[in-house]
């Protein structure tokens, strides 16, 4: 702000130097211009009367052009002796001054004086020629006091310097309540970025207005919700994360302790134990492996990989790998596509695989014996939609919206009896947005339920913008 004041101050002085040295320099020019025209007057007008040595003459016309006007006329001859003074002082006297020495050579000429009390006097001296011979023959001295002009420059100085002074108070007080309107937003915002920072998302900024700096303000708050949002769910995920692994590796301790504190097991004991103790290795596995999974397309390090894929072929894949699991529980696995002919879509085939893998299997696994799990493929619009159906417990609907939260189960024990990790729908759901898709559940309880994922047609090989 500083900066900007002294900048301003000094543009108004120089602006203000600039136009006093303009309007003084007119104002000097014009008198002077108006002096020689009198001087060259007088000049012309005595000549023939100082040839003659008619002084009284000269006198009354000196008298007669000068009286009333505050110009002082002296009139010297070529040896600078006062011939005539209109102030009748120096009559008689030798008067000898640069301007007037200049004259007498021939050459008119003009300078800027102080009187006795400091007062600017402008004089100007010019020749008195005799038209005939063009001799020299006297000078015309006019002194005129410039006091007038120099109280005009003093009220015009004056004026414009209280004029920079009231800019520059101006000036001051509206970049001051200009930087109060512009910095203390910014102020605002600098204090909740330090907060942000120091990881505490819970403070607002006061949205004032509706300007730009309350969209910003806006934006702000919205980010701040957004990262409080995502600060509880990776707090949730490490809580929950821990809580998954701490179950099975409570049972094997619990398993290791059993086997200790038995003094003497039999051999049957401790193939039992052991057979646990395996199937707890395999469980902390599959959820290690999952959380894995997870953090990779989280983070965006599996970057997808598509290739022309087959969208029945790959349905056809899971359909074959989970029918032994379908006929272990006398569940009817089998699929009915509305569609027969897609043309092949850009995938990444591992991730749509196992998205469709974890969805099939879910239902087979939810599914009571002697229930049936469909696979459908069908297309509207612009999206294609693959279909898993079930006629299983359903899920209630106030659940629907969180079976895809990580770890989520609706019936916690059941979930894990069954080898579950909560993962499933999360790995599957993550797979699918990489594509540019979404997964949907329909279900209602104790009717079964549909799992559909929709693939933007977009991805079809034909189209030329085939990209993930
Ligand atoms: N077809 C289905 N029928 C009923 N419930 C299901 C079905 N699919 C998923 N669920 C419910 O959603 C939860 C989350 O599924 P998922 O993420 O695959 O975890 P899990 O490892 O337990 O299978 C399951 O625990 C189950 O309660
Ligand atoms: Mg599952």
């Amino acid at each position: 702000m500083t900066t900007y004041m002294v900048v301003i101050m000094t543009t108004l002085v120089l602006m203000s130097i600039y136009i006093i040295g303009v309007l003084g320099e007119n104002l000097y020019e014009n008198e002077q211009i108006k002096l020689y025209e009198k001087a060259n007057i007088i000049s012309d007008s005595i000549a023939p009367h100082l040839l003659e040595e008619n002084m009284s003459t000269v006198d009354n016309y000196m008298l007669q052009q000068l009286t009333g006007t505050g110009i002082r006329g002296i009139v010297v001859n070529p040896s600078f002796n006062v011939l005539v003074d209109s102030n009748r002082e120096l009559n008689g006297t030798v008067l000898m001054r640069d301007v007037i020495k200049t004259a007498s050579e021939g050459t008119q000429a003009h300078t800027l004086l102080k009187d006795s009390s400091d007062m600017n006097m402008m004089t100007i001296a010019v020749p008195v020629i005799k038209k005939e011979t063009e001799a020299i023959i006297g000078v015309v001295y006019l002194v005129e006091s410039v006091a007038q002009i120099d109280k005009t420059i003093g009220f015009v100085r004056f004026n414009l310097f209280l004029f920079s002074a009231l800019i520059c108070i101006l000036v001051g007080l509206l970049s001051f309540g200009m930087s109060y309107i512009v910095t203390s937003p910014v102020d605002d915002f600098t204090k909740i970025a330090n907060e942000i920072s120091k990881g505490n998302f819970e403070k607002r900024v006061a949205v004032k207005g509706k300007n730009e700096f309350s969209k910003l303000a806006m934006a702000i708050n919205f980010m701040c919700s957004e990262l409080s949002n995502l600060e509880d769910n990776r707090k949730k995920f490490i809580s929950d994360a821990s809580h998954e692994l701490k179950t099975p590796l409570a049972t094997i301790k619990l398993i290791c302790d059993s086997v200790v504190s038995t003094p003497d097991p039999d051999p049957e004991m401790i193939q039992e134990f052991l057979k646990d103790l395996s199937d707890e290795v395999d469980r902390l596995t599959r959820i290690v492996e999952r959380l894995l999974k997870l953090t990779k397309l989280d983070s965006g390090k599996s970057a997808p990989n598509p290739v022309p894929t087959d969208i029945t072929a790959l349905l056809n894949s899971v359909l074959k790998k989970l029918t032994p699991t379908a006929n272990a529980k006398d569940i009817v696995l089998y699929s009915d596509y509305k569609i027969t002919e897609c043309a092949p879509l850009m995938l990444d085939f591992d991730k749509m695989w196992e998205a469709v893998y974890n969805i099939t299997d879910n239902a087979i696994k939810y599914t009571d014996e002697g229930g049936f799990v469909k696979l459908g493929l069908n297309k509207e619009g612009k999206e294609i939609i693959i279909q898993i159906e079930d006629n299983g417990p359903g899920i209630p609907y106030e659940e629907q919206e969180h079976i895809f939260d990580r770890f989520y189960r609706l019936d916690d024990s059941r979930a894990r009896d069954t080898g579950g990790t909560g993962l499933g729908l999360a790995i599957a759901k993550e797979a699918v947005i990489l594509h540019g898709g979404r997964i949907e559940v329909s279900s209602e309880q104790g009717m079964g339920s549909t799992f559909s994922i929709y693939i933007p047609a977009t991805l079809e090989c034909e189209k030329s913008d085939n990209k993930i």
